[in-house]
């Protein structure tokens, strides 16, 4: 079940489905919407080479670069579609697409791509990848498998702020693993959505993760623009994998979609 939600937003649009893209749907993205699309990564060996030979030079350099087979064709994948996607808003081939990056490595559109005003964000775990586009503003989403992790409480009392460790420290044993993804995705989102990364704000940018809570930023770094600014969505993109959305305007509508051309058991 394909699910999205914020607090004091209304319930996010959710269209398209498996093998259901348009290039209608793909062209009516207006300001103040955006399109999450989800994407399941196992493919044939025919369209992993067919996105392969969309890649820049860079791209296939750092596909090289891989120690293992099946990583090199998960970043194919993922990169391969990127541009597929994007090839889409842009009505130019998807191997014709250009990339810059930022100060702390953030990807965005070059040439006169840019000038589209389109900008997205990239986020994959496991078997799955989102990539978020945006007209006329930044966009960051995340997205992680859920797990059991050994040292979920030592990561959150070493990285996150005193308020986020006591709530986790007080949170039910089962509902960790949930709790903590949540809680990182929704700060990495937001990091990602300004570009910083998560080298040295992780404890500055505090959100919501209780389960009883929606989706919600309750603090930011000095120097960021007001939280009201700020729209933070939680994603649900398949059974085992939790997300999150950030964009810096208040008033925003997501649709969720999936990438067609993916063979897609993890989706139902
Ligand atoms: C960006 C970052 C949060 C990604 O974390 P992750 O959980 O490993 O990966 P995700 O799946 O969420 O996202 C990966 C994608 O985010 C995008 N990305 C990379 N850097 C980004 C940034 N600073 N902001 C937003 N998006 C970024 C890329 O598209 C990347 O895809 P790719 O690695 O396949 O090319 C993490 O790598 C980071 O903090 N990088 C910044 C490092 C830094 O601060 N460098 C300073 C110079 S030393």
């Amino acid at each position: 079940m394909v699910k999205a939600g914020a607090n004091s937003h209304p319930p996010p649009t959710q269209s398209g489905g498996q093998g259901e893209t348009s290039t209608d749907q793909v062209k009516a993205l207006a300001p103040g919407m955006a399109d999450v699309w989800v994407t399941a990564l196992a493919t044939s060996q025919a369209n992993l080479e067919s996105l392969r030979r969309t890649l820049s030079v860079n791209e296939l350099e750092r596909a090289a670069r891989f120690h293992f087979e099946e990583h090199r064709a998960r970043y194919i994948v993922v990169h391969g579609c990127l541009r597929q996607l994007l090839s889409r808003y842009l009505s130019i081939p998807a191997s014709s697409i250009e990339f810059e990056l930022g100060t702390n490595g953030k990807p965005t559109l070059a040439g006169d791509a840019a000038r589209s005003g389109l900008q997205f964000n990239l986020a994959h775990s496991a078997d799955l990848s989102l990539t978020a586009v945006v007209t006329g503003s930044p966009v960051g989403v995340d997205v992680e498998q859920v797990r059991i992790l050994s040292d979920a409480n030592e990561l959150v009392q070493r990285f996150f702020s005193k308020r986020e460790a006591a709530e986790f420290a007080s949170m039910p044993e089962s509902q960790q693993p949930l709790g903590f993804f949540r809680l990182w995705t929704r700060k990495e989102a937001w990091l990602k959505a300004t570009g910083e990364g998560i080298a040295h704000l992780l404890d500055k940018v505090e959100v919501s993760f209780s389960t009883a809570e929606a989706a919600r930023l309750l603090s930011l770094p000095d120097g960021f623009p007001n939280l009201a600014d700020w729209s933070l969505f939680n994603l649900e993109p398949g059974p085992g994998y939790i997300g999150a959305l950030a964009i810096p305007r208040p008033d925003v509508k997501v649709r969720i979609q999936f990438w067609k051309d993916q063979p897609n058991a993890l989706l139902v």
